[in-house]
């Protein structure tokens, strides 16, 4: 957990809360928080969920490993430490959109348990779901796809500390939704997530 470290700050409380706006827009908020390797469609299941809730009426917004590092975590590279903190960044990025009624649809590696499950501990301390997604994919799969060429150069020594490679993924031990990317299709993961947030009663349709 990071250290407070001003003194003397104290939470300000507004008349207008989480419930008042989840009710103006008539359904919750909430984090669904996808991890998994690079390449194993995160992002593709984040974006196709985004377009079928936004038709529904439903607000939600995108919060991309690739986006968020050329913005609010530039100054973050890929070491355990910079990795934890992207994710703590991200974790409270998303809580304050949970905080605003909407949905945060966080795609991020995020390859270490204990940073993902502290994002989770802040979502649970605040009240709030947090649904991690764990979009499986083996790597053989991911470095068969390779979008963007990274486990080439990965392969080749030309990016060090690449996850799969030379670095960790810890899957996770309880996700809300185990995903199989190299094996069902896209509309059946966007099913099971859109099961997920009616059940909870984040989503009425
Ligand atoms: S995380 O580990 O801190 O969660 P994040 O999701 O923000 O990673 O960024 C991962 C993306 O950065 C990958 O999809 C890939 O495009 C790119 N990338 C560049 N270097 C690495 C690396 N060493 N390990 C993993 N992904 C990398």
């Amino acid at each position: 957990m990071a250290e407070q470290k001003a003194t003397n700050v104290h939470w300000h409380e507004g008349d207008i809360t989480r419930e008042h706006r989840e009710k103006l827009l008539g359904h919750k908020g909430a984090t669904i928080w996808f991890t998994g390797l690079s390449g194993s469609g995160k992002s593709t299941v984040a974006v196709e969920l985004e377009g079928i809730l936004h038709e529904q009426g439903v607000i939600c917004y995108r919060l991309d490993g690739d986006n968020v590092r050329m913005g609010i975590n530039k100054n973050l590279g890929f070491s355990a430490e910079d990795r934890a903190e992207n994710i703590r960044r991200i974790g409270e990025v998303a809580k304050l959109f949970v905080d605003s009624g909407q949905i945060a649809l966080s795609s991020f590696v995020s390859p270490y348990r204990e940073d993902r499950d502290q994002v989770r501990a802040l979502h649970d301390e605040a009240g709030m779901d947090f649904i991690e997604v764990f979009v499986d994919c083996s790597l053989e799969a991911a470095e068969e796809r390779d979008p963007k060429g990274l486990y080439k150069k990965a392969r080749a020594g030309e990016i060090k500390n690449f996850t799969g490679i030379d670095d960790p993924y810890e899957e996770p031990l309880k996700p809300e939704i185990h995903l199989h990317s190299d094996k069902q299709t896209l509309e059946e993961e966007v099913n099971e997530i859109l099961a997920v947030l009616r059940d909870r009663g984040i989503i009425n349709k």
